[in-house]
């Protein structure tokens, strides 16, 4: 079936395709699930074909019933046209509870598998934990080791078709690959431009997708250092494009994927529009100016007894 105005798709290291700009569904507060499932429709219509999901957002269903109902209307062919990621919650990381989390989430969903599933933080947590309030006696040790065995097993038995890793730093991914080879998801964004990860990906054939591409323009967990970046308005101003299509093209030609979350259909568009034009190299010289800092820093993981003792220690000094 026709795609209205399709991301180019890139080969993941899993042999696996995946559209380049993916629609983000974690937002606070959410929308009732009718009205979220309705957005998420209009995104389908709009030319998104890669949703990102997690255990912990609460989106799960509304992106299986999109799906569903997209297929209804004729809107795509059938589910395998649209890309799902969904990410194991940081309460499920462990050996043992990996796999009957992503049967959960695929029940949510209504599918059979995701086409990409991550680890969402290298944390994990109790089950009985608030993970917006957790204290000291939530904070359990995270055994990278036994999480992973517990990914490749749901690759495995094809209930995932690629696997990877969220808010790794590349001490923790250098560990990691001593399992297995995986395309990761980590914040990016001209604000947070992780030259070192970027680097160090490239040259290990993991591909990055960037969550909160626009820093979340101002939200709690973010900042406003995109959309209020002087350097960005005078190349959106002089290039007629917006400070949102010139934070997200400067992604893709750093050969990421953003993830950006719009639930308005006029921006959903307008983001979607950033594959038929490039940025100079003087524009890039400038955007390499854009002053530096990491968007979330993740404070709550962090406890004196804890396995992070410092902010320095979850981000292995990248921060
Ligand atoms: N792996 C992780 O740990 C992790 C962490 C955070 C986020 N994520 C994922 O990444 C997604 C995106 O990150 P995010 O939601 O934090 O931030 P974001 O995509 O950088 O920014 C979203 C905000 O920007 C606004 N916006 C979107 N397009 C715009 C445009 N063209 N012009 C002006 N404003 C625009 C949105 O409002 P409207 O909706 O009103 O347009 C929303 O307020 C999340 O939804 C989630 O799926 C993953």
């Amino acid at each position: 079936m026709e795609k209205p105005s399709a991301a180019p798709e890139i080969l993941l290291n899993s042999g696996h395709k995946m559209p380049t700009l993916a629609l983000g569904t974690s937002t606070y507060p959410m929308p009732p699930p009718h009205q979220l499932t309705s957005i998420l429709i209009d995104a389908i219509a709009a030319g998104y074909r890669h949703f990102d999901t997690a255990a912990s957002y609460g989106t799960e269903e509304a992106v299986g019933q999109a799906v569903a109902a997209a297929v209804k209307r004729g809107l795509i062919g059938n589910r395998k046209e649209v890309f799902v990621t969904s990410k194991l919650s940081m309460k499920d990381t462990h050996r043992d509870l990996v796999l009957p989390a992503l049967k959960e989430t695929l029940g949510k969903l209504g599918m059979d598998c995701v086409d990409l599933y991550l680890v969402h933080w290298p944390i994990r947590i109790k089950q009985s934990a608030d993970p917006y309030k957790l204290r000291e006696e939530d904070m359990l040790e995270f055994d990278v080791k036994g999480v992973w065995e517990g990914m490749e097993e749901c690759c495995r038995l094809g209930l995932a078709k690629s696997i990877g890793v969220s808010n790794f730093t590349c001490a923790k991914l250098s560990n990691l690959l001593d399992f297995a080879s995986i395309p990761p998801a980590v914040e990016m964004n001209v604000g947070w431009q992780q030259e070192k990860l970027l680097e160090y990906c490239k040259k290990k054939r993991i591909h990055i997708c960037a969550w909160s591409p626009l820093a979340a323009n101002g939200a709690i967990w973010g900042s406003l250092a995109v959309m209020d970046s002087p350097i960005l308005k005078e190349i959106a101003a002089a290039r007629n494009k917006t400070i949102a299509q010139v934070a997200l093209r400067w992604i893709h030609e750093q050969g990421g994927s953003p993830v950006v979350k719009s639930f308005n259909k006029e921006r959903m568009t307008q983001n979607l529009q950033i594959f038929d034009w490039e940025l100079t190299t003087d524009e890039l010289c400038k955007i390499q100016k854009v002053p530096q800092a990491r968007g979330y820093r993740g404070e709550r993981f962090v406890f004196p007894e804890g396995q992070y003792k410092s902010l320095e220690q979850l981000w292995d000094g990248e921060i």
